[in-house]
């Protein structure tokens, strides 16, 4: 009987899993995430209030706390990626108006807080690595995972610009200031800062996790001689 209920569940299981891959049509390019790269994810946070934070805020993200996880000085963080605020412990807001932003694109550009929850790393790697060129569109661009999206290619200097072909299939990307690999980087350092605000408790929790782990085995050397005497006359 026990095996039959475990033989159903796991063809249930692979049958739904193999669905919700049928479902997911467009591929996307796997990213790797590494949050104890205090490296990368400064890199990635100069990008992003470089390039994102004129349109997109971060509104649950505060300067001082992402100093603090990043290993910067407050200072640091008030010379180098400040340009929206005024004080350390603000949060990462716009200038830019939400009415504006309609106007200008016609939609509010989304806060990016947990996008890389509501989307995903791999989706976030993908979509900034493909906008292409569309006549059609008042931004002259169209992106591979997000069909007809508001949002211009704002890393084309960097990325270049890629066409299609007759196919429809897009292009290499070309003109940028920065080699394919190079571009890369950058947006996986992007997308490794935007998975930190989306969860930025998750650095101390993997730093602590090691202890957690550390105590449990110890703990384990003291309770396995206990429970062999405690049982010793009953087995
Ligand atoms: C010029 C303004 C502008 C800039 C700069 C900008 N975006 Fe956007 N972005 C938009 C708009 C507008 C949308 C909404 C698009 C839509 O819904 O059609 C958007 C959408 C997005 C989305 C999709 C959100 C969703 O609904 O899933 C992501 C992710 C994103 N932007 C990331 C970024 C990142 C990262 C940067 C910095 C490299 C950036 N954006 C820079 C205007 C901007």
């Amino acid at each position: 009987m026990r095996t039959l209920i475990f033989a159903l569940f796991v063809g249930l299981m692979s049958i739904s899993s193999a669905q919700l891959m049928a479902s997911s049509k467009i591929h996307l390019d796997p990213v790797e995430i590494d949050l104890s790269d205090k490296a990368s994810l400064q890199r990635g946070a100069t990008t992003f209030v470089n390039y994102c934070l004129s349109c997109h805020e971060a509104s649950f993200m505060r300067y001082n706390r992402m100093a603090k996880d990043l290993g910067l000085t407050d200072k640091q963080v008030a010379e180098n990626l400040m340009f929206a605020s005024e004080k350390v412990g603000d949060t990462m807001t716009v200038a830019m108006r939400a009415e504006d932003a309609k106007k200008w694109f016609g939609v509010t550009p989304p806060d990016l807080s947990v996008i890389s929850r509501a989307r995903g790393t791999d989706w976030l790697y993908t979509y900034l690595r493909t906008f292409y060129l569309d006549a059609a569109k008042t931004t002259g661009t169209n992106n591979a995972v997000f069909k007809d999206v508001g949002m211009p290619h704002v890393l084309w200097q960097q990325q270049g610009y890629a066409g299609t072909d007759d196919a429809g299939h897009i292009e290499h990307a070309s003109g940028g200031s920065l080699s394919t690999y190079d571009y890369n980087t950058m947006i996986q350092d992007l997308v490794n800062f935007l998975a930190y605000i989306g969860e930025p408790s998750k650095i101390q929790r993997l730093a602590l996790g090691k202890w957690v782990l550390l105590y449990l085995f110890i703990f384990f050397l003291v309770a396995y001689p206990m429970k062999k005497a405690f049982w010793k006359d009953i087995h």
